[in-house]
């Protein structure tokens, strides 16, 4: 059956581009989101993307997940990773497996981004690989021998 992955993109992620591209690169989020659906169709697969500045809006995005089939999420919460226990609760509610991904290398910035509150709960985290941290988490999501995300 044709996998469904949910792609969540948090706060200040749609400035990307123009935004410090010397931290986040200077492809765009139409970009990358782009590039994930056509590797998604690729694999007869759907890619649902989806950012939102708000804490809020986030969580109702991952609630709606539970009632669409969806079989992964790939989540980038920007700055809400580090302070957002609703966002977390919201993931574990809705039991979905997820892969946590940062464009930047979280772990060479300020000590405030070295704690995520979603990364104990998630299937695996990608970090420093930039754009391409997102397509590597889709080929894991939407790989049949990937443990978890098979069905
Ligand atoms: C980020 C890292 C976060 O610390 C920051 O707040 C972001 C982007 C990243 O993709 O590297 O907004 O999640």
């Amino acid at each position: 059956m044709a996998k469904t992955i949910l792609v969540l993109h948090g706060p200040n992620l749609n400035l990307l581009g123009q935004r410090e591209p010397d931290i986040y690169g200077a492809t765009t989020l139409a970009d990358i989101d782009q590039r994930l659906h056509e590797l998604a169709a690729h694999h007869q697969a759907r890619c649902l993307c989806f950012q939102s500045n708000s804490e809020g809006a986030l969580v109702e995005r991952i609630h709606q997940a539970s009632t669409q089939g969806v079989d992964a999420i790939i989540i980038n919460a920007g700055a809400y990773t580090h302070t957002s226990i609703a966002i977390r609760d919201a993931l574990a509610g809705v039991a979905i497996p997820f892969i946590e991904v940062h464009l930047s290398n979280v772990y060479q910035r300020e000590p405030f981004r070295h704690h995520s509150y979603l990364s104990a709960l998630a299937q695996g985290v990608i970090v420093g690989l930039g754009a391409y941290g997102y397509e590597a988490a889709l080929r894991y999501a939407l790989d049949i021998h990937a443990p978890s995300f098979s069905k």
